[in-house]
């Protein structure tokens, strides 16, 4: 049987209209453009409107990936969406948006692991596609933390942004998708980056309410310099596990938390300027969103394309981090839907060079025919000489 590989075949993003400047920022708290540019790289974010809430930003990218993948949400196996700001607590906010890209009956739920998140689902997703468990399998990450920020807490509000990206993942036999991947974990750093409100821990009352509990605490100094000890780490690892060297790499695409943040890893890998994909100047922090962002925007731009080596690095609440190298590979064709909701013919996925297990039947087949022609023929020519 082929290997089976996850190739990335759709992408799409949702990034909200409406513009939030660091000059908005400077007439709402105590800062100034100045300090945000040099200590960040941000300089403006989005915002969603209020009527709009994270399963609408993810359907939207949703949409759009599934367009280009040219699949259907009904033929798709599995739906993971990567958030730590979902519309509820419960249900989960991957069913909400199963049901509204109207993908009938299909398995979907939600990971959180911060701003890693995507880059969990990501690799989570691969497993399922390479274990032959689903054929296509549709990704997004997506968060809107405007809705949980303290907005005269100036060290946290003028980092973070709202949106969405998302990716369809699909079987391929040619070597694509996540070649290698680095997953890791710390919680005794938990207290550094948390919303202690809304929890079992704290659930809602008048008075966690009071103590501002329901938005977003974090100890930046602690959190910048947990990500600057480790994603350099992890980025290195994840590109000798793949077998590659960092020159291997055609675009470095890091989770947009901070630009210093970011350089340093960079360097630390030794990947020049114009091989690091960076948006977090127009977008700032969209969490588990920032990398499926910066991918479409990278694909648009012509920085990523078919036959491109990527790699993607994110850290954030847990503390958490991932890595992935993942190379973008020509889309196979005709695609085969091993896993489709609607069932394949049989004859169509006898031709699947996937499916190893209609091979056999296809083989039995065959014979049959040969054997119904050769009677066929004996019978004609036994007619012939008797005419
Ligand atoms: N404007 C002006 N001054 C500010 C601002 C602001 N917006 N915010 C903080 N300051 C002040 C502080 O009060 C402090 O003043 P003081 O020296 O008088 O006390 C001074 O600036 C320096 O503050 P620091 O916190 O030491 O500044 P630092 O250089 O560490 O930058 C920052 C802060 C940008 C938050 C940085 O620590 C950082 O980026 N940390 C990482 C955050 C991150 O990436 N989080 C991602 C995870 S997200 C997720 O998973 C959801």
């Amino acid at each position: 049987m082929s290997k089976r590989y996850a190739n990335i075949v759709g992408w799409g993003k949702y990034t909200p209209e409406q513009v939030l400047t660091n000059a908005d920022l400077e007439r709402m708290i105590d800062t100034t453009d100045e300090w945000i540019v040099k200590r960040t790289g941000i300089h403006e974010r989005r915002i969603v409107s209020p009527t709009e809430n994270t399963s609408d930003m993810a359907v939207a990218a949703a949409r759009d990936a599934l367009a280009i993948a040219e699949v259907r949400a009904r033929d798709l196996g599995l739906i993971i969406v990567a958030t730590s700001s979902p519309d509820y607590l419960t249900p989960p906010v991957s069913s909400q948006v199963q049901h509204a890209l109207g993908a009938r009956d299909v398995g979907a739920f939600t990971l959180v692991a911060g701003c890693a998140g995507f880059v969990y689902a990501l690799t989570t997703a691969q497993q399922y596609i390479s274990n032959g468990v689903c054929d296509n399998v549709l990704v997004i990450g997506v968060e809107l933390l405007s809705r949980f920020i303290d907005w005269t807490d100036r060290s946290t509000c003028v980092l973070f942004g709202d949106g969405a990206g998302a990716v369809v993942l699909q079987v391929s036999d040619k070597p694509a998708g996540v070649l290698s991947s680095v997953l890791g974990s710390d919680g005794s750093g938990a207290e550094h980056l948390i919303l202690p409100g809304g929890g079992t821990a704290n659930p809602p009352t008048h008075e966690t309410i009071d103590q501002g509990l329901h938005t977003l605490k974090m100890n930046g100094n602690q959190v910048f310099r947990f990500a600057s000890r480790i994603i350099g780490k992890a980025l290195r690892q994840v590109i000798q596990q793949a077998g590659l060297t960092s020159d291997d790499i055609d675009l470095f695409i890091p989770h947009q938390a901070n630009l210093r943040i970011i350089e340093s890893a960079a360097r630390y890998v030794g990947f020049p300027e114009e091989k690091i994909f960076i948006n977090i100047d127009r977008y700032g922090n969209t969490s588990a969103a920032s990398i499926p962002i910066a991918l479409v925007e990278a694909f648009e731009q012509g920085r990523a394309k078919v036959g491109d080596t990527l790699a993607f690095v994110a850290f954030g609440a847990g503390l958490s981090w991932a890595a992935a190298v993942v190379k973008v590979a020509e889309r196979v064709k005709p695609i085969p839907f091993l896993h489709s909701r609607r069932k394949t013919p049989a004859w169509i996925s006898a031709f699947n060079p996937l499916n190893t297990v209609v091979v056999k039947p296809l083989g039995t087949a065959l014979r049959l025919m040969q054997v119904g022609f050769q009677l066929i023929t004996t019978w004609f020519r036994r007619i012939l000489r008797l005419s």
